[in-house]
């Protein structure tokens, strides 16, 4: 049976040394109260960080022993790698960075060096966890190398990613001089997930303007696998909550803070310090609340429980002076001798009491400026047994895009804030209840264990996907096997496509010239009478024939629309067509020329073409879908086909391709050896057309391809074809 490893920087369980010994307790954060209740089903492990140095190895086998039996795996990190992996690159570089706080990151050389080297040493500690046929799922934003060094440990390995913070616009990314590893890194994951649908699309766009990776539907093409992204927003799990809340530990503390509360309403906060849940814009707000709306002194308290986190990073302790002095001027205003505005506490509470807070809240008050998801947010609804209490929520949380009953913020806005406050506190009973079951219903349906079978749904069907539709490697066996039936046959018929198969794209079509080593080749390959080479392209004839004209090569041309065979003088035409459709298509064309900058058009006998390769690489495909679905309508009912290629868009006479003129070949010389190499969709109909003993053979890997087999590049195509001459 296969068991899942989850992977992150953080274990659900934190060690701690205190005068006592050691001991054991939950982490918070988002992350690990998330996924804590899900890792100990079967014989999962969780592999991560204890939240400790340890002092020597009996005190790390102790560790590990009692996480053990709680199904996990320490890493353990050294005091320097925690400075410069977590400290440092993490929650210095990454942290800010991808909360759109640039101002707060840096960028030192020896930090990436440490989270380069962490990020393997979770490598090793996941390979020693799990077997081949193990679920590795890494989370968050500490690990961002791990898929990929996993990948190149264990090729076929199932890997997914979750992102827990947000993905931030390419334009910040950008920023990072190493956003390509580690862009990269992400993508060694069969599966990708983030919250929320703006996430995901920046992902997206960022994979393709940095690493020229366009993707369709979600669906990125790497040149190992493909890969899928996806929404996959965290849910909590509600009756955890929903039964802490009704517990009669919980209920006895609810009644304890009534009393010493009296009747005074309560607004309450709860999140990790941290500057990016716009904690002092909070206070602020408050205290405009008690400025604009004098009655509510006296009557109102913000219960606020700030857990400490991060204190060694400089803003997370800045951040805390910057609170203490807010709560000090706020309090020492307001206070009365009964009664005080804001009840601070900075530490973190056990469940039950939490679970009281939250109870008893009138008003859960949750303003990040930026936020991945926000778990308290789904905490406090849970934990509203009474379907009572109003939920004020940043709309740059996560959590927004789902929580429409809320009053959604902007965090920035204090006077705005200030109204919502006073909003929520007179807001009636029947529509405070209406809201609050809208959002139950919501995040019970939607909670963590929905949450982790959609993924984990979605890994399995990405994989089994994968695993159909993928081509075999032309492997060094498959490679002898080919040899030894070239040998042995007495005709052989290859099949050549030109771009991106016997020469690599250029950026310039134009010059995508045959190079000396190229045209050597192909004389070798054809010096043998045995062999019949035919160059099958979607290139117009004029350009074919200058090229390659001087070689005893037979061609197919314009995807199948020109013949010429090696003897041959003559350019024969595969069937009459016509080709006055051009004059009323050209000018469509032109007017994506003219929108679109660095795109043009090619002008075949029979054929145009809309080259976008040199445009914008998030707009050109923009406008190609655009212009295809212009093309499909006006096509409509004719004879003509639009062709979608590797940049291009082409249109053309319906019925011929590179198959059924690849067919015309293969009547005449019936050969006892067939190999037909191609790296894009047209090259599709040259496969499906040859018998299935033909060794079809597509460019670039893994793809979705009716070949039997893939192989890399353009240079393993001429080093494939090498060894025939040989
Ligand atoms: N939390 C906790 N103890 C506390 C206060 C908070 O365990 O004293 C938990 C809280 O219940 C929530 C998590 O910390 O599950 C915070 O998650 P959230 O997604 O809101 O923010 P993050 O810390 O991940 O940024
Ligand atoms: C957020 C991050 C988690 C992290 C948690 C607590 O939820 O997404 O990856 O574990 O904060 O932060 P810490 O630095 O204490 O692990």
């Amino acid at each position: 049976m296969s068991k899942t490893i989850i992977v992150s920087n953080r274990l659900p369980t934190k060690v701690q040394r205190t005068d006592d010994g050691l001991t054991f307790q939950p982490s918070e954060g988002g992350l690990a109260t998330g996924l804590g209740s899900i890792y100990r089903q079967g014989d999962n492990v969780w592999v991560g960080w204890p939240g400790l140095f340890v002092h020597d190895e009996s005190e790390e086998s102790f560790i590990t022993q009692e996480l053990h039996a709680d199904n996990m795996a320490p890493v353990f990190l050294t005091e320097d790698e925690i400075r410069d992996y977590y400290e440092g690159f993490s929650n210095s570089t990454l942290w800010p960075t991808f909360h759109y706080f640039t101002e707060f990151s840096t960028y030192v050389d020896e930090h990436w060096d440490a989270y380069v080297a962490v990020n393997e040493k979770f490598c090793k500690a996941v390979l020693a966890q799990s077997g081949p046929d193990d679920i590795i799922w890494v989370h968050d934003y500490q690990l961002l190398l791990l898929p990929e060094l996993l990948r190149r440990a264990r090729p076929r390995a199932t890997i997914g990613f979750f992102l827990h913070i947000p993905f931030p616009s390419y334009e910040l990314i950008r920023v990072l001089p190493w956003r390509t590893e580690l862009l990269r890194g992400i993508l060694g994951a069969d599966l990708i997930g983030f919250h929320t649908f703006g996430y995901m699309r920046h992902f997206l766009s960022a994979v393709s303007q940095q690493l020229g990776l366009p993707n369709q539907n979600g669906q990125i093409e790497t040149p190992s696998h493909t890969v899928r992204v996806d929404a996959f927003p965290m849910g909590i799990d509600y009756e955890r909550y929903a039964t802490a809340a009704a517990s009669e530990e919980a209920q006895a503390h609810t009644a304890e803070y009534r009393q010493a509360l009296g009747n005074t309403r309560v607004i309450l906060s709860i999140d990790r310090l941290d500057y990016t849940k716009g904690i002092p814009q909070r206070l602020r707000a408050f205290n405009e609340l008690l400025e604009r709306y004098p009655e509510w002194r006296g009557q109102v308290s913000l219960i606020m429980v700030v857990v400490p986190s991060r204190d060694q990073v400089a803003q997370y302790a800045s951040l805390k002076e910057e609170v203490d002095e807010l709560v000090g001027r706020i309090n020492a205003q307001y206070r009365t001798i009964s009664w005080s505005p804001v009840h601070y506490f900075y530490r973190s509470f056990p469940l039950p009491e939490l679970a009281a807070l939250y109870a008893m809240a009138d008003v859960g008050l949750v303003t990040p400026l930026r936020d991945g998801m926000n778990l308290v947010a789904k905490e406090y609804v849970a934990s509203r047994l009474d379907h009572r209490g109003v939920l004020i929520l940043s709309e740059r949380a996560g959590a927004a895009r789902e929580l429409s009953d809320a009053l959604i913020i902007n965090p920035t806005d204090t006077r705005a804030l200030a109204e919502s406050l006073h909003e929520a506190l007179v807001m009636p009973d029947d529509e405070q209840e209406r809201r609050m079951r809208n959002m139950q219903a919501l995040v019970q349906r939607y909670n963590v264990f929905a949450w982790t079978k959609l993924f984990m749904n979605q890994l399995a069907y990405t994989k089994m996907k994968q695993e159909t539709l993928a081509t075999a490697n032309l492997d060094e066996a498959a490679t002898a096997m080919l040899l030894a039936d070239y040998h042995a046959a007495e005709q052989r018929l290859l099949l050549l496509d030109y771009d991106g198969t016997l020469v690599p794209f250029h950026p310039d079509p134009t010059r995508a010239a045959p190079d000396q080593e190229l045209r050597l080749l192909l004389r070798a390959l054809t010096d043998n009478p045995q062999n019949r080479v035919v160059v099958i392209s979607g290139r117009d004839r004029n350009t074919l024939q200058k090229w390659l004209g001087h070689l005893p090569l037979h061609f197919i041309a314009e995807h199948g629309v020109w013949l010429r065979g090696a003897e041959a003088t003559e350019w024969e035409l595969f069937q009459p067509l016509r080709n006055d459709w051009k004059r009323e298509l050209r000018p469509v064309l032109e007017v994506y020329v003219a929108r679109t900058a660095g795109s043009f058009i090619e002008e075949k006998d029979y054929s145009l073409v809309w080259h976008y390769r040199r445009a914008d690489a998030e707009l050109g495909p923009v406008r190609a879908r655009e212009l295809l679905s212009h093309l499909s309508f006006i096509t409509a009912n004719t004879d003509l086909q639009v062709l979608e290629g590797n940049k291009v868009l082409e249109i053309k006479n319906a019925g011929i391709n590179k198959g059924t003129a690849a067919v015309r070949w293969l009547g005449q010389y019936e050969p006892g050896f067939m190999l037909a190499i191609g790296d894009d969709r047209t090259d599709e109909d040259t496969f499906r057309a040859l018998p299935p003993e033909a060794y079809t053979v597509r460019v670039g890997q893994a793809q979705h391809s009716a070949a039997r087999f893939h192989i890399a590049s353009p240079t393993d195509v001429r080093k494939l074809l090498r060894q025939l001459i040989v």
